[in-house]
């Protein structure tokens, strides 16, 4: 698979070419004619006929078998002052399914008409080259019958000058790749991907990037630690729970603070005694997608080489029922002396989480540190699928992730973390208790997490509502798991120091 950004024609594939047209400028095509002069005519023959005029999604392919570019497909853009970079990766995306079904290595796509976007000529790239990859993935592991259907063409982008272009295209392809490499181990179903298994898969990759190293805890070592928000939750489920760190030193030894990233690792949750309905539980194996995010964060971090030290921290179990399942009314003491009241049992990835964002203050300092968890249904309830929704203490780094959250196609909306609601997790036998009553459930959840980050710097992210998708609305995007939160954390790390 080869993409590149240039402007000489000789380098064009000339089997297809993908030809973008706003719908304003069907007229003004004089620029194809720098391209190939008898493309640009029968361009014009089309749209003088009326059977093409740039509507969004519309599509129309001529075969020119005389000619030098045999096939050309017309998309549509729709509205010019409309566009931008989400539906510059639906179309890129659709162009490239549709492409698939030509008898072809590769193509060339006319990027021209669709660059006066405000994103920089990088970011363009990195969009196209995102939108291609996520748009060919495929999730067969468990057919009997392996049965891709999408093929590695090449594509060259045609009149995108600019060096910066193909840095995104490049920066793209890898973190296009990690986000699949995400979507593969979120969909896997929790009989095949158990905590051992995620820390395996951890340490794998750790073994197989130079510069990324992968320590794991096992149930001993995490009880010997304190940490019994986790050695709860596990209590129910015949796996054991892990404790990964991954940590890559990007910033060569400079040392500083590191930025520390926490994710949600639960492999599958039933709710445990307070037993979820059976209606779509099975989508709970994709309660460990900020697990994943994390793990593709890191992966991305260490091949774009990052010049930051960084560190990713995941606590991994297992949420069931059982004799001896953790239940309602139980009091823990957590690794940071808190106690917490547990009221649901199905609340449990706040207990987790807890205990792993204790550990990373405690022992890293961190400069910054995150969380990106599957946190709660309320998240759905807020935003649906169209936002990842971010809390956090620190207004500065709440401003970088707003800041470069839409760039990177994974937005983010800020809820309020006012201390109103942290008295909503007050208990009348413990410290705190671990649900905030019927309300603002979102919020709650992260008032239950600030207990653990004292003063250091910290965002939270739910993505319970964004790491899978019920539909294709986002072209891009199939059904399952998305992978949210890899490209979101490139991007923001990718610009830390900005
Ligand atoms: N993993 C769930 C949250 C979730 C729900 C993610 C639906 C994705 C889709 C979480 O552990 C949970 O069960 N949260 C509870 C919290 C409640 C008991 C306070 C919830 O949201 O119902
Ligand atoms: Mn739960
Ligand atoms: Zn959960």
């Amino acid at each position: 698979m080869r993409f590149e950004g240039n402007r000489s024609v000789s380098k064009a594939y000339k089997e297809a070419v993908v030809v973008p047209l706003f719908e304003n400028a069907v007229t003004r095509l004089s620029w194809i004619g720098e391209f190939d002069s008898a493309l640009h005519k029968d361009i014009a023959h089309v749209i003088s006929k009326g059977d093409f005029k740039g509507k969004q999604s519309a599509m129309l392919t001529l075969y020119r078998p005389e000619a030098n570019f045999k096939r050309v497909v017309l998309v549509g853009a729709g509205k010019k002052r409309e566009f931008n970079l989400e539906k510059l990766r639906k179309l890129v995306a659709s162009v490239d399914t549709a492409v698939q079904q030509f008898n072809v290595r590769g193509y060339t796509m006319l990027i021209e008409p669709l660059l006066p976007l405000s994103a920089s000529d990088y970011i363009v790239g990195k969009a196209c080259a995102e939108a291609i990859v996520l748009s060919r993935f495929e999730f067969d592991a468990f057919k009997s019958k392996q049965e891709k259907t999408k093929k590695d063409l090449n594509v060259v982008f045609w009149g995108a000058p600019r060096g910066d272009f193909n840095k995104g295209i490049q920066d793209g392809v890898t973190i296009g790749a990690n986000v699949n490499f995400v979507r593969e181990i979120v969909n896997t179903p929790s009989n095949t991907l158990t905590p051992a298994v995620l820390a395996e898969k951890a340490q794998a990759i750790a073994r197989e990037l130079p510069g990324l190293s992968c320590t794991v805890f096992d149930k001993n070592k995490i009880e010997e630690l304190g940490m019994n928000g986790i050695i709860s939750v596990a209590k129910g489920s015949i796996c054991e729970p892990k404790f990964i760190i991954l940590e890559y030193d990007g910033a060569q030894g400079k040392q500083g603070r590191p930025i520390v990233a926490v994710g949600k690792g639960v492999t599958f949750d039933t709710g445990g005694i307070s037993l979820k309905p059976c209606n779509g539980m099975e989508k709970m194996k994709y309660d460990m997608g900020g697990a994943g995010a994390v793990i593709g964060f890191m992966k991305s971090a260490v091949e774009l080489k990052l010049p930051y030290h960084l560190v990713g921290i995941i606590p991994t179990v297992e949420n069931m029922p059982s004799a001896s399942a953790y239940k309602p009314g139980d009091v823990i003491t957590m690794a940071s002396g808190k106690t917490v009241e547990v009221l649901s049992t199905d609340a449990e990835g706040r207990l987790i989480l807890a205990d792993a964002l204790d550990y990373a203050v405690k022992n890293y300092n961190p400069s910054a540190l995150f969380d990106l968890a599957t946190l709660t249904g309320a998240c759905m309830v807020a935003l649906g699928n169209k936002a990842v929704a971010l809390m956090g203490n620190n207004r500065g780094i709440m401003r970088k992730a707003q800041q470069y959250a839409e760039n990177s196609g994974e937005r983010v909306w800020e809820l309020p973390l006012w201390d109103d609601y942290s008295e909503m997790i007050k208990s009348d036998v413990a410290d705190i208790k671990n649900t905030g009553g019927p309300g603002a459930g979102t919020i709650t959840a992260g008032a239950f997490l600030k207990e653990f980050v004292g003063n250091t710097p910290w965002i939270h992210m739910d993505i319970a509502s964004t790491a899978w998708m019920d539909t294709t609305e986002r072209g891009y995007l199939c059904k399952g798991a998305t992978g949210v939160g890899v490209r979101l954390l490139c991007e923001i790390i990718r610009n830390w120091n900005k």
